[in-house]
């Protein structure tokens, strides 16, 4: 994208009322909504789901299209990639999602305990390399900010094209007794028609032109973690 569109997606960014950008201090001081995004911004009593790091926000606009008894959200911190799905929601007169250009490591200043039922994490950055693992969106590190805002029992979502990322999601589920939902190494392997492959994302198409398999796990924080 050249310098010129992004400039012009940060300026009509300021214009969608479903964008939340705040500053540090200003989110670390209270944000608004916090304990009250239901009630407050959708308007109902409906539960709240989270996409962490949703680029352009395939999955907040698409689970939102299909569940319109569901508020979705979505976080990322670039700008230009949150555009496109405010646009959709604005084009499509969307008004069950929204979305927070954030780090996903504030997150938890944002809403209060319990106001988060489910967290979908697509195609995050894998950070495979050791040094850089507490980065990866599914480390202990991360999870524990996610619990202090999901319901206990809260589940996890994560849809990846990286091998190593799955496994060592696997790997922090059994350490942390998570409880493994679902496991699957193809998505698109005889699976009857669902959310994972009626919805792709941006990544997810450039993986698939590779030939990359799509890999999807769901799991439940464990109690005793919660
Ligand atoms: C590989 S892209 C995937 C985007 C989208 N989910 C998709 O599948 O097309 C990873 C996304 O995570 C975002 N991201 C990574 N780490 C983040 C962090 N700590 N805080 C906010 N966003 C982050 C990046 O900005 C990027 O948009």
């Amino acid at each position: 994208m050249s310098t010129k569109n992004k400039l012009q997606h940060f300026a009509e960014n300021l214009t969608f009322d479903n964008l939340f950008q705040m500053s540090y201090e200003e989110v670390i001081l209270g944000f608004p909504l916090a304990g009250k995004w239901a009630a407050d911004f959708f308007k109902n009593n409906h539960e709240i789901i989270l996409e962490l790091g949703c680029g352009k926000g395939e999955y907040t606009v698409g689970l939102a299209k299909r569940n319109p008894d569901k508020n979705y959200i979505g976080a990322d911190i670039k700008g230009a990639r949150l555009w496109r799905g405010l646009k959709t929601t604005q084009e499509e007169n969307i008004k069950n999602a929204a979305f927070i250009r954030t780090r996903i490591n504030l997150i938890e200043f944002y809403f209060k305990p319990n106001e988060i039922s489910e967290i979908w994490i697509t195609f995050p950055d894998p950070h495979a390399r050791d040094v850089v693992e507490k980065k990866r969106l599914t480390s202990p590190q991360f999870i524990e900010r996610y619990r202090k805002i999901l319901k206990p029992g809260g589940i996890i979502h994560l849809k990846t094209d990286n091998i190593i990322l799955l496994e060592s999601t696997l790997d922090t589920i059994r350490e942390y007794n998570h409880e493994l939902l679902e496991v699957n190494y193809n998505v698109y392997d005889g699976q009857p028609e669902n959310e994972l492959t009626q919805i792709q994302t941006h990544y997810e198409k450039m993986w698939l032109k590779h030939g990359t398999k799509i890999k999807y796990l769901k799991f439940r924080l464990n109690p005793v973690f919660n």
